[in-house]
């Protein structure tokens, strides 16, 4: 799957806080694994719980229900779930001694690819549920506290997405002013090492009215900048009003039109679906961000072919040439799978050229881990494990010297700042820079949900750090839209 894990959402993290609940409401514990649509279903399952009466605990050790959000993108991903099952049976069989109740249920991608099986080798576990049954959520635990153990992972043939409710505003408020939406799911492209097509399903695209109500009521809830999310999120492709093909660019247009949004961005895309409509957006719509995930995975041909991503390094490339010619500050960031079978040196050094060439602002790099059921796995010349630790290395020494040269070049320069939060020290916010990079700037700057020009003072590791400034004169506002 190419939905990476940007430092923007927390890897794991539990849902947000609740609107006004009913007395003894009983608490449900999500913890999140993987990606940011994960992130995303778990906030979903959380409203859809609300409407039955649970609401977000901070901890496991109160929850009446305990939900794992799970990721089978890589590694050992069953395997952690399963430990972290045994830690909760502990606590559930504390709660059940003083006469609580405790549900443990199974969600994500783990849930759809084992199905059965955990709740075979799980005892403890009561429900488990794929992702494209979400909307049976609610109906699913309610089955579970009668007593049943639920595995519910056939694919759904209604659309769940028109069945779960819709994010209420006031809950909304109480999560911030970035938020993720969901417009596409599930892939066609069977990419050979990745089990996304297997856990999601085939690619589909929420129609445009669904998604610009959804848009619309998170923005009524505060939110000014919304990511839209799909595995394949340029696939993306609806009936528009007008009755005519809607493709993600127009579809960004219209998004934009949302009072209050101000700052839009989509991920992650697939080098194939970047068609001209979209390039032109980057140029024409300014509350498109000048950041860009297009992962290439690899730079050799060879190993592109056999990973089925059919494109070749120089085709990814020109596309490169032609978003950069549309939108000179675009900055770039990718995802990179060193080791795939048969990657030799040479291969490999194809993939540190590609980087050169591109020169990336951030990027994900992986070492290849194959996945049960999917073509990769049962490949011949599987690359030794030190092998794939040594260039996993050498990758990630570039990715790190690029970030970091980004980073500090903008030293020196004003940029748009969406302030999101208070910092960690008293009298700061953090905020995040057009291109995704976290901004820690004094209190005074502006209001959490304000758009403010900055100056970069200096780059740390992880976050620029900056001074209010007045308004900015020069080309390094990234297109930011000053609307408040
Ligand atoms: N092994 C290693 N990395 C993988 N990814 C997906 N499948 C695998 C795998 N089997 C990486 C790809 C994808 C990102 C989200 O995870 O780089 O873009
Ligand atoms: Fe996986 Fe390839 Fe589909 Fe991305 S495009 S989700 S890597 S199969």
């Amino acid at each position: 799957m190419d939905l990476n894990e940007l430092p923007a959402a927390p890897a794991r993290g539990e849902v947000g806080q609740a609107g006004a609940a009913p007395r003894a409401a009983r608490k449900v514990f999500i913890k999140t694994y993987g990606c940011q649509m994960n992130v995303y279903d778990s906030q979903r399952m959380a409203d859809a719980l609300a409407e039955s009466g649970y609401v977000p605990s901070e901890t496991p050790d109160d929850a009446d229900l305990v939900l794992l959000n799970t990721c089978h993108i890589r590694e050992k991903a069953a395997e952690k779930v399963y430990s972290e099952l045994g830690r909760i049976r502990r606590l559930k069989t504390e709660r059940q001694r003083a006469g609580k109740e405790m549900l443990v249920g199974v969600a994500g991608c783990v849930a759809q690819a084992e199905g059965q099986e955990i709740v075979r080798r799980s005892p403890v576990v009561d429900l488990v549920i794929g992702p494209q049954t979400y909307h049976r959520l609610p109906d699913v635990v309610a089955r579970a506290r009668g007593g049943a153990r639920v595995v519910e992972t056939e694919y759904a043939i209604e659309d769940k997405f028109e069945h779960l409710p819709q994010p209420r505003p006031d809950r909304v408020a109480g999560r911030g002013v970035t938020a993720f939406l969901t417009v596409q799911e599930g892939c066609d492209k069977f990419c050979t090492f990745c089990v996304v097509p297997y856990t999601r399903g085939s690619d589909v695209s929420r129609p445009v009215a669904q998604i610009v109500a959804e848009a619309a009521r998170l923005a009524e809830g505060g939110v000014r900048e919304l990511t839209l999310l799909g595995q394949n999120v340029n696939a993306w492709h609806g009936e528009g009003p007008d009755g005519s093909e809607w493709g993600l660019g127009r579809l960004l247009f219209r998004l934009a039109e949302i009072p209050g949004l101000a700052r839009l961005r989509y991920t992650t895309s697939h080098p194939r679906d970047m068609d001209d409509a979209l390039i032109a957006a980057h140029r024409d719509l300014p509350a498109l961000m000048p950041y860009l995930h297009l992962p290439v995975q690899a730079g050799s041909d060879r190993v592109l072919k056999a990973m089925n991503r059919r494109h070749t390094a120089a085709d990814y490339l020109r596309l490169i040439d032609r978003i950069r010619a549309t939108r000179a500050d675009i900055a770039m960031s990718g995802d990179f799978i060193v080791g795939f079978p048969g990657e030799t040196e040479a291969d490999f050094a194809a993939t540190m050229e590609i980087v050169r060439r591109v020169n990336y602002a951030q990027a994900f790099s992986f070492k290849y881990s194959p996945r049960p059921g999917t073509p990769g796995a049962d490949l011949p010349d599987q690359v030794p494990e030190p092998v794939k630790d040594e260039r996993l290395q050498r990758l990630q020494r570039l990715l790190q010297e690029q970030q970091r040269a980004f980073a500090v070049a903008l030293v020196g320069r004003t940029i748009d700042l969406l302030v999101e939060k208070p910092g960690r020290e008293a009298g700061q916010v953090v905020g995040r820079s057009p291109w995704l990079q976290p901004v820690i700037v004094d209190e005074k700057a502006g209001r959490i949900g304000d758009i403010v020009p900055v100056r970069i003072m200096s780059a740390g590791t992880h976050s620029l750090f900056a001074e209010p400034a007045p308004p900015a004169t020069d080309q390094a506002r990234g297109g930011a839209r000053r609307d408040d």
